[in-house]
C-alpha cells in the first residue's frame, strides 16, 4: 500500500504524520518505510538520524528518493510506503497521488491554509484522481471547537473528506520531534494516546478500504 503526504505549502504537518504513522504500523507489525522526497529539506532523513543517535526504538526505514518514480518502484518490497513529498510537489503531487492508495492532505483551521489545500485537492481531481481517495487531516492545530467546526464547515461545503481526530500543534510534540521521536513516542500519557488514535483511525480507513477492494 501507498500512503501520499501532499500539500502546497511547506510546514502544515507532513513530515510530522508521516513519522507518526510510519511508528505506529510498524508497531503493529507493518514493514514500512518512508520515501523523503523532500530533498531539499531532507526533514525526515534528519529527524531519523536523531533517532538513531539516540537508539529509538523500532528502527524506522527512511530513504531519500529523488524521483516519486523510484519510491514507487520500491513500494512492492514493503506492505506501506509512505510518501512524505515536499511543499510545491511536481503536477501538484499528482505522480504521487497517482499511485497511492490514500492522499492525506493536512491543513490548519486558518482560511489561508483550507484555500490553498482545497484548490491543490481540486487540481488533484481534475489530473484524474478519485475524490474519494483524497483525504484532509487538521494538523498542528490550536484553537476552539468553534474554530474546528467552521473549518469543518468549510470542508463540507467544499465536499472534502476530513477525518474526525486532529492532530493538536503542542511543545512536547516538537520537542519529541527534537529528540527523533514521533508524537505517540513522546512521555505524556495523553499525547501519546491521542496521537495514536489518529493513526489508528487513519489505519482502519486503510483495512476498510482494502476490505471493500
Ligand atoms: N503536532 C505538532 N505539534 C508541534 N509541532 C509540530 C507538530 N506537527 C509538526 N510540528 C512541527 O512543525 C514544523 C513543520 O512540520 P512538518 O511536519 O515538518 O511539516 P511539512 O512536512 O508539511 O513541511 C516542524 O518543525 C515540526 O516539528
Ligand atoms: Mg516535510
Amino acid at each position: 500500500m501507498i500512503i501520499s503526504l501532499i500539500s502546497q505549502k511547506g510546514g502544515v504537518g507532513k513530515s510530522a504524520l508521516a513519522r507518526l504513522l510510519a511508528v505506529e504500523f510498524i508497531r503493529a507489525g507493518w514493514q514500512v518505510k518512508i520515501a523523503d522526497l523532500d530533498t531539499m529539506q531532507g526533514t525526515t532523513t534528519k529527524w531519523k538520524a536523531r533517532r538513531d543517535r539516540a537508539g529509538l526504538q523500532p528502527e524506522i526505514p527512511v530513504e531519500k528518493f529523488a524521483t516519486v518514480e523510484r519510491a514507487i518502484r520500491e513500494a512492492d518490497r514493503f506492505d506501506l510506503m509512505l510518501l512524505d513529498g515536499p511543499a510545491h510537489a511536481e503536477q501538484g503531487g499528482r505522480g504521487m497521488a497517482k499511485s497511492s492508495d490514500l492522499v492525506l492532505m493536512p491543513t490548519g483551521y486558518g482560511l489561508d491554509d483550507l484555500e490553498a489545500q482545497v484548490e491543490a485537492a481540486y487540481e488533484l481531481e481534475e489530473s484524474g484522481i478519485d475524490r474519494a481517495k483524497i483525504w484532509f487531516v487538521f494538523c498542528r492545530t490550536t484553537g476552539s471547537p468553534s474554530e474546528d467546526q467552521a473549518a469543518r464547515d468549510y470542508l463540507k461545503r467544499a465536499k472534502i473528506n476530513v477525518f474526525d481526530l486532529v492532530f493538536p500543534e503542542l511543545p512536547s510534540i516538537r520537542q519529541g520531534h527534537n529528540a527523533g521521536k514521533a508524537a505517540s513516542e513522546i512521555s505524556f500519557p495523553a499525547v501519546q494516546e491521542r496521537s495514536a488514535a489518529l493513526a489508528a483511525a487513519i489505519a482502519k480507513h486503510m483495512q476498510t478500504k482494502k476490505a471493500a477492494a
